[in-house]
């Protein structure tokens, strides 16, 4: 049957989507699979109806696309859609419920509060330390997150992060390594570590720089990579994640490990993680995208 791919749409990461989503829409055609793109943003869900989609592979980033809206939406026309459903997209899209619900399960995540325009801001900073870091509660992609150094510094990061979301969170900076786990069905692909020799894993760093370092194998022992791999199944579980996705982690110089947040679309531009996991693990774009595919009919 038809498979439409949905890329696009209004969110932040419009951008990020349309290369994800070109990407993943050319690997469907080489694989011989009846595929078209479709823009949600340029005609809404009657549009998507015309084209009479028998699946759907979601390759949207961000609210609207990522954040279970549209899954609802898919649910009622009856269209089976890659991934996770309502309840977790919803949750994963929210990184302050996200973290509440690791925290009832005892699982490790840096402490965070959620900021008003009215906070009291030598509170926040006497909770949270000094650095810490600012960010909109529902987006992607680091969209308006700042690494905050000090108080003064503290009211223009709110500012900007509220341009992204009405919601804004503070949370305690975790100096050390940062490190990322993709999941695709029942298999925990291999952690990679992300470093950034300008310091910060930003979008620049995500898209554009050229210098960003993916250290796949991660370097970790393998012992210690199976217990990120097993941390961060329990994360994406704990949403309720199905089908795929992938979890970031930062390690401490203790050697902690601490979740940040799940992303249950990630992107799949050629600078992406998922498909450099995936690659490593023997399994190339193409095989990917089929595997993702079918996660609509699990
Ligand atoms: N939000 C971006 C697309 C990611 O997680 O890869
Ligand atoms: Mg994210």
């Amino acid at each position: 049957g038809r498979v439409v791919v949905l890329y696009g749409g209004e969110s932040a990461e419009r951008e990020v989507s349309l290369v994800s989503g070109a990407a993943v829409l050319a690997s469907l055609q080489r694989s011989g699979v009846d595929a078209r793109g479709y823009d949600l943003a340029a005609g809404g869900l009657s549009g998507l109806e015309a084209l009479a989609p028998d699946r759907v592979f979601i390759a949207m980033h961000g609210r609207g696309g990522e954040d279970g809206t549209l899954q609802g939406a898919l649910e009622l026309l009856g269209i089976p859609y890659t991934g996770s459903g309502v309840l977790a997209s919803a949750l994963g899209m929210d990184k302050q419920r996200t973290k509440q619900i690791w925290q009832a399960l005892g699982l490790p995540t840096p402490e965070s509060i959620i900021l008003s325009p009215d906070a009291d801001w030598p509170a926040v900073v006497e909770r949270l330390g000094l650095p810490m870091v600012v960010k909109p509660v529902h987006e992607g992609s680091t969209l308006g997150i700042t690494i905050v150094d000090s108080l003064e510094a503290l009211q223009a990061a709110y500012r900007e992060a509220a341009r992204y979301d009405a919601a804004v969170m503070a949370e305690r900076f975790i100096r050390g390594e940062e490190y990322t786990v993709s999941l695709l069905g029942d298999t925990e692909l291999p952690a990679i570590r992300v470093e950034v020799p300008s310091g910060f894993y930003d979008y620049e760093a995500k898209y554009h720089s050229n210098e960003t370092l993916y250290h796949l194998p991660c370097g970790l022992e393998a012992s210690t990579e199976q217990a990120l791999a097993t941390l961060c199944r329990q994360a994406f579980d704990a949403v309720g994640g199905r089908g795929w996705g992938r979890v970031d982690v930062m390690r401490d110089a203790e050697a902690r490990f601490w979740l940040l947040e799940v992303n249950t679309v990630p992107g799949m531009t050629d600078h992406s993680l998922v498909p450099q996991s995936a690659a490593h693990a023997g399994l190339g774009f193409d095989a990917l995208v089929l595997r993702i595919l079918a996660t609509s009919l699990e």
